[in-house]
């Protein structure tokens, strides 16, 4: 990756009465510049302290853009709706990962290759096996993920673009694999190897709800929602996942330990599971009666709960993702005939919280997790997979910016500073005298 980030002024700054020293302001092609803050340690002889990096670029990056106040997700440039109607999963991954739309032998040579790298190495079975058959299926994605450095050790030469190319379409080709093994697992039904002749998304359903004894046919309405699915959820910038991955991968990591980092962060209910953390929420409200009560304690500050599917760190206006969802979700249910009631509960909270003062004022809006859910749950995913199948799309956007970072010549081992609270220096005591 070539660096494009221009100096476009400079800022001067004086540390707590110190002398005035000058940083570069830098910009990229869109978004808010930055203060090239690299050198003021030496400068100043101060660091800065940001918890939660609400201020900090960690990076930059070609990827994807996001602006919050808009409601506007680029990947590449292009529209995240555009890309959601009109393009399908495997030309958004050759996008994200490559940079340009892929012409049609381009599309065509990707897809073969995905698809020829579908099949899990006989062994990774042995990793399932270890495992309880109530784990949660983030726990054995994790871990059969991270397992994968065990077999393919070759691709840990990540300075080399053929070792890099070989592990991106490896785990975009196993990802879906590994998730419906984790779903078939849990289920104790016979894993069900790939289809070559199915679809990304297709294929993925068929091994999650295909048994060996009978025929499947591929819904082509679930299987275009199921694609929309992973396109909206296949990148998302520098957020907790995805600057996991940067970190761990930033030491020069194996590509699938990083990808098993990225899938433990997502884990959280503050991130990838909010979804499944939306639709207890929306079973526990249970009717439209009940809506105010929830309104009213997600208000109080003395009460910790949240609603859940609203509100997001970068999104202050509206989650361009949570409108593709919507329609999405209507037209899968209006596909299976299912009047959900949940759904009602839904669609009156979203009316009710979005004409509220207080979630007006902090600009808490659906995000895409807030429908993800309840069509997730349609399709008849159990709500513990519906993270597994976050983190699923998501690999693909967390192994490009992985690559990125490796082809970064700016790129430095991450590591953070810490304002210190601790204890000042003192001598130790001997047990018999504590
Ligand atoms: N319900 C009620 N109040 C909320 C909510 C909510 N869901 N979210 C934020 N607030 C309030 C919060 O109490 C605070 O109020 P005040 O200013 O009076 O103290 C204000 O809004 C700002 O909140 P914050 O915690 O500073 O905001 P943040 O940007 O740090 O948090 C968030 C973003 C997504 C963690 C948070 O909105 C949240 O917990 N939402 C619910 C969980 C959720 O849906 N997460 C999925 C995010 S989308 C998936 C993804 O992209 O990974």
């Amino acid at each position: 990756m070539e660096n494009k980030v221009k100096q476009v002024g400079t800022s001067t700054i004086s540390v707590n009465g110190g002398d005035p020293a000058e940083f570069a302001v830098l910009s990229g092609t869109m978004g808010q510049p930055a203060i090239d803050v690299r050198n003021l340690s030496k400068q100043t002889g101060h660091f800065t302290f940001d918890p939660g990096y609400t201020s900090t670029c960690s990076t930059e990056s070609q990827i994807t853009f996001i602006d919050g106040g808009k409601g506007q997700l680029l990947y590449r440039g292009y529209p995240i709706e555009q890309l959601a109607e009109k393009s399908t999963f495997l030309e958004v991954a050759y996008l994200l990962v490559n940079g340009e739309l892929p012409n049609k032998k381009q599309f065509d040579s990707f897809t073969a290759t995905i698809t020829n790298h579908t099949m899990l190495h006989d062994k990774v079975e042995s990793f399932f096996n270890g495992f309880r058959r109530d784990s949660h299926p983030m726990a054995m994605l994790t871990g059969t993920v991270g397992a994968l450095s065990g077999f393919y050790h070759d691709d840990q030469h990540t300075t080399e673009d053929e070792a890099r190319n070989v592990a991106i379409h490896r785990i975009i080709a196993k990802i879906p694999t590994l998730a419906a093994r984790c779903y078939k697992y849990r289920v104790g039904q016979p894993h069900m190897y790939p289809d070559n002749s199915l679809s990304y998304a297709g294929n993925f359903l068929r091994m999650c709800f295909a048994v060996p004894a009978e025929p499947y046919h591929v819904n082509p309405v679930i299987e275009s929602a199921m694609d929309k699915i992973f396109i909206l959820h296949a990148d998302h910038e520098q957020n907790a996942s995805t600057s996991t991955v940067r970190l761990a991968g930033s030491s020069g990591a194996n590509p699938y330990a990083c990808i098993a980092a990225g899938i433990a962060c997502l884990w959280g209910p503050s991130h990838g599971g909010a979804n499944e953390a939306a639709l207890n929420m929306l079973r526990e409200i249970g009717s439209v009666d009940r809506i105010p009560e929830y309104i009213a304690r997600a208000k109080d500050k003395s009460d910790p709960f949240r609603l859940m599917g609203f509100g997001h760190r970068v999104y202050k206006a509206t989650d361009p993702r949570a409108n593709v969802m919507r329609k999405t979700t209507h037209e899968v249910l209006g596909e299976l005939g299912i009047t959900n009631p949940v759904l009602e509960v839904a669609m009156e909270l979203e009316k009710i919280a979005t004409n509220e003062d207080y979630f007006v004022q902090r600009g808490l809006y659906p995000n895409v997790d807030f429908y993800s859910g309840i069509v997730l749950s349609a399709l008849g995913f159990p709500t513990d997979m519906f993270t597994v199948l976050f983190a699923l799309a998501r690999t693909t956007g967390w192994i490009s910016q992985w690559n990125e970072m490796l082809e970064d010549p700016s790129q430095r081992i991450g590591r953070p500073r810490q304002l210190y609270t601790g204890p000042t220096e003192r001598d130790y005591v001997s047990l018999d005298n504590r």
